[in-house]
């Protein structure tokens, strides 16, 4: 990612350290809270690390459920931050073992969201690192290209590679989003584990959020 400045880094630990709430569980478009505030979502094919990554972003373990299991998230979860933004952690798509029905409902919901929100300001598209940019992230790229959705790729998991491996995959990446109109030209890396990458993600997610010291 490019560099932060020391002040972007200030405002993006600051933002984490205030108050951080799960909001609710959206299983629908119609009880989605209302757009008050600008708001950020994780997407990522199943088990990729998005509920670990609110989890190291806001220093807090079992805020967002993660798990072993793929499929864990269900449904749109939502965290205020300091009332200042809407984190949102989305269900995972690709996940193969759920019922058809469900998958479906997911993903239309998931698909409904990511086109249409109101106050959706970037969508974090997470990318296993050990596995770079699949089909299936891909079309919701295609998607977001579409609507013209700000997003921006996040590779995870980089405790799990070696660094040689991790540069080759990064300036792959890189280069696969050069030409794609919607994608933010910055790539993140973070290590959920490690506790690697989270600084530049809290500046970049402070830059979208409302300022701190707005009358609200
Ligand atoms: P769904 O909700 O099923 O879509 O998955 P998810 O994307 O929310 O993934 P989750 O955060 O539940 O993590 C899946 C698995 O990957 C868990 O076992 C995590 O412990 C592991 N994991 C997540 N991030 C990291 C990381 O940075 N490093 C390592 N080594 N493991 C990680
Ligand atoms: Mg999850």
């Amino acid at each position: 990612m490019e560099e932060k400045t020391s002040e972007q880094l200030e405002d993006g630990r600051l933002l984490f350290a205030r108050d951080v709430d799960f909001m609710r569980s959206a299983v629908s478009l119609e009880t989605l809270p209302p757009p008050d505030l600008p708001e950020v979502c994780f997407a990522g094919r199943s088990n990729v690390g998005k509920s670990s990554l609110i989890n190291a972003l806001t220093n807090r373990k079992g805020l967002a459920r993660a798990s072993n299991t793929p499929g864990r998230t269900r449904e749109l979860n939502y965290f205020n931050v300091d009332g200042r933004l809407f984190l949102v952690d989305l269900p995972g798509f690709g996940y193969a073992r759920a019922s058809k029905v469900d998958i479906e409902r997911w993903q239309v919901l998931t698909r409904a969201y990511l086109q249409g929100r109101p106050g959706l300001r970037r969508v974090f598209l997470l990318i296993d690192s050990r596995h770079g940019i699949k089909p299936l992230d891909v079309e919701v790229m295609d998607m977001l290209d579409e609507t013209a959705v700000i997003y921006q790729l996040v590779l995870t998991k980089i405790d799990k590679i070696k660094k040689g491996e991790l540069s080759k995959v990064a300036e792959k990446t890189q280069k696969f989003i050069a030409k794609r109109p919607a994608a933010f030209p910055f790539i993140a890396q973070t290590s959920s584990e490690k506790k690697d990458g989270l600084d530049m993600l809290r500046a970049e997610i402070a830059s979208l959020a409302l300022p701190a010291n707005a009358d609200r």
